[in-house]
């Protein structure tokens, strides 16, 4: 019998030990152990996000129930246990006996003396009271938040230099929300209008956004990436502020674009398909296996008018100079907290120097590579003022910051940690809070 709880548990140890995505790591442990069930899938995918999310806590519980040392100390696959049953009793109303058992049946059938540790752990985070922690912190702004809201302090503390502490507070709200989805019609294949009634009759329901060939999901009967027109590549599962950044850069049917980071190829396809398949895009990524996945995305869309190339964007200069770059940079990507909370414990905001000596790197060759009067736009999704406005203000040496005519989002950060950004008006920035999608960064540059 397959025990929910054991595969989460599994999940989340493989996550921790290999680095890898959620995504990927469900899809393995699915593959290992056969699960092909749609709803026990669910309810997995489920517990290992809702899990994840509120790692600091769950942490911190278990950390104050252990007598010695630290919840590092206990094996990998038991300690996931045991933060998979700390979630069910103190966030999933999950009566906390019956939550202590199926933790201590799991481990058990590996260990008796791990289940009685399992059983004594969780009989005492029973009685902690997730309020006695927070009042202990009342008088640290920056702790309380962290641990009420799910976020690591560093984090918190850069939001508040953001935003006023109400609209942090939005905005770490928002990260624990349940993720939004957005599709985007791939006109190389379908028109909106029809795309619309025939996802209807899969019982998809959608509303309009600003963007002509993007919806948002409001509801939907069957995972939308296992309905036909998904795998038929009718359609792909993009984020609204993501899509946005093709239509920034505007591409016409006979330019040539160079794509700098391109895999796996959410909007280089877009680009394609805003250029009819005519025309030639570049793209250029480090990564072979990413551009492996790429390739076959692209032939499920049609897309037929991108050249490959395995380089490092950093340094790739193609035989002529190109009408327009995209410059969608490797970054933090602490905009996608929502959506991937893996995030928000692998990252750490001592990493953003070398990040961004990648992202400047970017900026110069994406400047050589385009024909005078040429556009680049630079994206990413992150909320870092030191990837953004900084980078922009980096890039204005030798580029001119055009103003975006936004259709979605707001201005950019005008002043952070005393420095203040000139081109604020100018570049694009969409929260989840505000704009019920990732927070992403464009900015639109001219080689002039
Ligand atoms: C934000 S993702 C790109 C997403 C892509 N533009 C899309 O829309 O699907 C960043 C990409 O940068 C790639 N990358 C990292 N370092 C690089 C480098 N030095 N040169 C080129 N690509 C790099 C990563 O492999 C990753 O695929």
């Amino acid at each position: 019998m397959i025990v929910n709880q054991e595969v989460a548990a599994e999940t989340l140890e493989y996550i921790e030990e290999k680095s890898v995505s959620i995504k990927e790591s469900l899809k393995r442990i699915f593959d290992k152990r056969k699960i092909d069930d749609v709803k026990i899938r669910a309810v997995v995918h489920a517990y290992v996000y809702e899990t994840l999310k509120r790692k600091n806590i769950i942490d911190k519980l278990l950390n104050l129930a252990l007598d010695k040392g630290k919840i590092d100390t206990i094996d990998p696959f038991t300690r996931n246990v045991l933060r998979v049953a700390v979630y069910e009793m103190k966030f999933k109303s999950v009566p906390p006996p019956l939550a202590t058992d199926a933790a201590v049946r799991i481990v058990k059938n590996k260990s008796e003396k791990k289940a009685k540790l399992v059983n004594a752990l969780l009989r005492k985070i029973e009685k902690i009271k997730i309020e006695d922690i927070l009042k202990k912190y009342e008088k640290d702004e920056i702790k309380y938040l962290a641990y009420k809201y799910f976020h690591p302090e560093w984090f918190v503390e850069y939001v508040l230099k953001i935003f006023s502490k109400e609209e942090a507070v939005k905005l770490l709200k928002a990260n624990n929300e349940e993720q939004r989805y957005y599709i985007r019609v791939n006109t190389l294949k379908i028109s909106p209008e029809n795309l619309i009634k025939r996802l209807e009759k899969e019982g998809v329901s959608l509303e309009e956004t600003p963007l002509f060939d993007v919806f948002k999901v409001l509801d939907y009967k069957k995972p939308l990436t296992r309905l036909e027109l998904y795998k038929k590549g009718f359609f792909v599962v993009q984020d609204l502020a993501s899509s946005y950044v093709a239509h920034v850069l505007d591409p016409e049917p006979d330019e040539t674009i160079l794509d700098l980071a391109s895999a796996p190829g959410s909007k280089a396809s877009h680009i394609a398909q805003l250029m009819e398949n005519k025309g030639k895009i570049i793209a250029v990524d480090i990564s072979k296996s990413r551009m492996r996945r790429m390739k076959e995305n692209m032939k499920i869309l049609g897309v037929k008018n991108i050249e490959y190339v395995v380089a490092d964007g950093a340094k790739f200069r193609y035989e002529e100079e190109v009408d327009k770059v995209l410059l969608d940079v490797p970054c933090s990507s602490t905009g996608t907290l929502r959506q991937f909370p893996c995030v928000k414990w692998k990252f750490n905001i001592n990493k953003v120097k070398g990040i961004v000596k990648l992202q400047r790197k970017m900026l110069v060759n994406a400047y050589a590579n385009l024909k005078p009067q040429g556009i680049a736009v630079y994206s990413t999704c992150s909320i870092l003022f030191e990837e953004n406005e900084e980078n922009v203000d980096f890039a204005s040496n030798f580029f001119s910051v055009q103003k975006i005519d936004r259709k979605i989002g707001t201005h950019g950060i005008k002043k952070f940690n005393g420095k203040y950004f000139k081109h604020w008006k100018r570049v694009v920035r969409t929260y989840p809070h505000l704009h019920d999608c990732t927070a992403f960064f464009i900015a639109k540059l001219k080689k002039v």
